[in-house]
């Protein structure tokens, strides 16, 4: 079998300020779509890398025919206007212009109507045991269309009478229960947008989210499990309250039965509201270009910016990319399974909105990996016969690590296709996952794209695309990728540079809310007339995509996009730290971990080293507090000076090295204003 050259594997994404190579991946494993898949998958849409190529081109040369064919798999209320599939006003695109249309109507309505109201829409499973029942027993619910339509309209009406309305925004911070997508299909229904915030931000994060959004009006639970222990939901959202009065309401669903304390006027059980309500809620007529959600994402300065997207090409786009990437096909079985939290765009895409229309259940897990058992995803796998599976390779490499005894307990026979997403993946990983979880018979599906994509972008086809080890291979239909320099100038083969897409795909986002011109300058001004992905990257010769690394100061931490920035303001926060610097280092699951250079106010100095360790601990806890767990630097080092240049600009170039053990002195350092901060820095090191 060929092999990889030692010590090639690519750089994780720890920030490159150049976007030239450092080290090319040789990667010569090359893996055909398995001859069977097809049989197996109930027939490949895409069968082959020439079906794939003429019709991508299709896609590219003339969007307007190719979307509207795809669009007419879907209903709409009003159609769009003739020669007016998509509008493109740089940095502007409006999509199926003129028409109207409901999400929520096209997840639920529309399967009722073909005469599917009874199939299975969401199996959930809880991560305790069920009430009353050992380990090995979850607890599972199994929703039909109709189920969730009758939810989602009780909710909706609730909503209407707590006064929302069309274009409110509507925060949703909620552990990963069925009722979080009937709450955000609720949303779409009434034409409310919501913004989602992961269960793992603090009450800080909630608040300038909801300031941000005007958001008036949060749903939430009063906890969330998490391995074993309850995630206190609704206090961080009470602690979220007392920081802004912008909330007037808050519905809180029962989950973990903690103790909560309910605020008269302001909070209500969300069981309590919906029995009231009635099941049944017309779909709110939408324009295309209405807003459907928001959500909040990490940049390279300040504050999460919140990514608008709007309803008719995001549905289209995450219908088409489900059923292809992951070969979807109803009736037959098919159960899939996205292991990403509905916090995270990832989650709204292809666990809710992307599946239900396509008519195959998806599977909700609410909890831990390795809870109560490191085997417990491959332990759903087997006892609800899963087909398609999507995760992230940070998760992959915890299970290589927790060792293969424990998928290998379990029968895997019934997966068919296997996804990843978030970061890239290293070649072992990605033999791990095809070896003991695929059992060499399943395509890997290595996706690339982000927030602000909406949907996925640069991704093989399960039944067409030869897949590479570390590559996601090649641009999904109507997507226009390339990788080009600062002039806009296409690179040559295995030349690194900016990836860019050059036309409007239906799901891109719209705008960042309430910033316009921070929307222009983040993705449209360094390289003109394209959107700026902030990734670079290089084409092989095969024309396949190989992702480098993050151009700003953003970090991919365990697949969760941090904002240097972010983690810096929060450190400086804190009494004792008078500046700071966080960079990215290597680290071994997480891809990237965090790792904090701070300077201390001297009235603030530890005294000796158990002093020091009280204070790491002290500022990992407070970084927590201000954005959330995810965020608590890996690494702590208190230094009397950070390396600046002349101009007072912080070398993060130097800091990256240090924290990625790099001890060399050939970095080039002609600008550093004091060499003496540089050593003191290696010493401290050693200590
Ligand atoms: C950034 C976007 C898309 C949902 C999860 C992350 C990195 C994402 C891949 C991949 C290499 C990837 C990029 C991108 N990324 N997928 N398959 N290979 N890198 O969404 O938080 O918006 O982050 O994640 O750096 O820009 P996000």
């Amino acid at each position: 079998m060929p092999e990889t050259t030692p010590g090639n594997t690519p750089a994780p994404s720890t920030g490159n300020d150049s976007v030239s190579i450092e080290s090319v991946l040789i990667e010569n494993r090359v893996f055909e779509p398995p001859a069977d898949f097809g049989h197996r998958v109930g027939g490949a849409y895409i069968d082959s890398l020439d079906a794939y190529h003429s019709l991508h081109r299709r896609s590219i040369d003339d969007p307007e025919s190719f979307w509207a064919e795809i669009a007419r798999e879907l209903d709409w209320f009003e159609p769009w206007t003739p020669g007016s599939v998509v509008e493109w006003n740089l940095p502007d695109a409006k999509w199926f212009v003129g028409a109207k249309t409901n999400l929520s109507h096209n997840c639920l309505d529309r399967q009722i109507a073909n005469g599917h109201g009874d199939d299975l829409a969401i199996l959930w499973e809880g991560e305790p045991p069920a009430p009353g029942q050992s380990e090995g027993n979850p607890e599972v619910r199994k929703l039909t269309y109709n189920d969730l339509h009758a939810e989602t309209c009780k909710l909706a009406n609730v909503l209407k009478d707590l006064g929302v309305s069309k274009g409110d925004v509507v925060t949703l911070y909620m552990g990963m229960v069925p009722e979080l997508a009937i709450a955000m299909l609720a949303c779409a229904r009434i034409g409310a947008p919501h913004s989602v915030i992961f269960g793992g931000f603090s009450s800080q994060a909630i608040a300038d989210r909801v300031i941000d959004a005007k958001s008036k009006l949060v749903i939430t639970c009063d906890g969330a499990w998490r391995r074993g222990s309850v995630v206190p939901l609704k206090a961080n959202v009470d602690e979220a309250c007392a920081k802004t009065d912008v909330i007037e309401n808050v519905i809180v669903l029962k989950r973990c039965d903690n103790d909560v304390t309910m605020t008269e006027g302001r909070d209500h059980w969300w069981h309590d509201l919906t029995s009231r309500a009635s099941a049944d809620c017309d779909c709110e007529p939408m324009d295309s270009e209405d807003m459907l959600f928001l959500l909040y994402t990490s940049g390279s300065t300040g504050k999460p910016k919140g990514i608008m997207h709007t309803t008719a090409g995001y549905m289209v786009y995450t219908y088409i990319t489900s059923k292809y990437t992951f070969n979807l096909v109803p009736d037959r079985d098919q159960l899939y399974w996205c292991s990403a939290d509905i916090g995270w765009v990832t989650g709204h895409s292809y666990i809710v909105y992307g599946l239900l229309p396509n008519r195959v259940p998806t599977l909700m897990y609410e909890g831990a990996p390795n809870h109560p058992e490191p085997d417990r995803f491959w332990d759903i796998i087997e006892r609800h016969k899963v087909t398609q599976f999507y995760t992230a390779p940070t998760a992959i490499r915890a299970f290589m690590k927790w060792g293969s005894e424990h998928p290998r307990k379990h029968d895997l026979s019934s997966l068919i296709v296997l996804g990843t997403v978030g970061e890239p993946i290293n070649p072992e990983a990605w033999m791990w996952y095809h070896e003991v979880i695929g059992g060499e018979k399943c395509p890997i599906v290595d996706t690339w794209w982000q927030t602000e994509t909406g949907g996925q972008m640069i991704t093989p086809l399960p039944g067409a695309t030869p897949t590479v080890p570390g590559s996601c291979t090649l641009p999904f239909f109507g997507v226009d990728a390339a990788i080009v320099n600062d002039d806009g100038v296409e690179q040559p083969t295995n030349v690194g540079g900016l990836l860019v897409i050059r036309k409007p795909w239906p799901s891109m986002l719209r705008g960042i809310f309430g910033d316009r011109e921070r929307f222009i300058e983040t993705y449209f001004s360094r390289v003109k007339g394209m959107y700026l992905a902030g990734d670079s990257a290089r084409r092989d010769e095969r024309g396949y995509f190989w992702i480098m690394g993050r151009i700003d100061d953003v970090i991919n931490v365990a697949g969760h996009r941090l904002g240097t920035m972010e983690v810096e303001s929060a450190l400086v926060s804190h009494e004792s730290v008078v500046e700071a610097a966080v960079v990215g280092m290597p680290h071994e699951i997480k891809g990237t971990g965090i790792a904090a250079f701070c300077t201390l106010d001297p009235g603030h100095n530890p005294d000796g080293p158990e002093a020091t360790e009280e204070l790491k601990k002290a500022l990992r806890a407070h970084v927590a507090k201000e954005i959330g767990a995810i965020a608590k630097p890996d690494m702590i080092r208190f230094t009397d000076a950070l390396p600046k240049t002349r101009s007072g600009k912080i070398m993060r170039r130097l800091l990256r090295a240090i924290a990625s053990g790099d001890t060399s002195t050939n970095q080039d350092t002609t600008t550093l204003e004091d060499f003496s901060v540089l050593a003191k820095l290696r010493e401290s090191e050693e200590g």
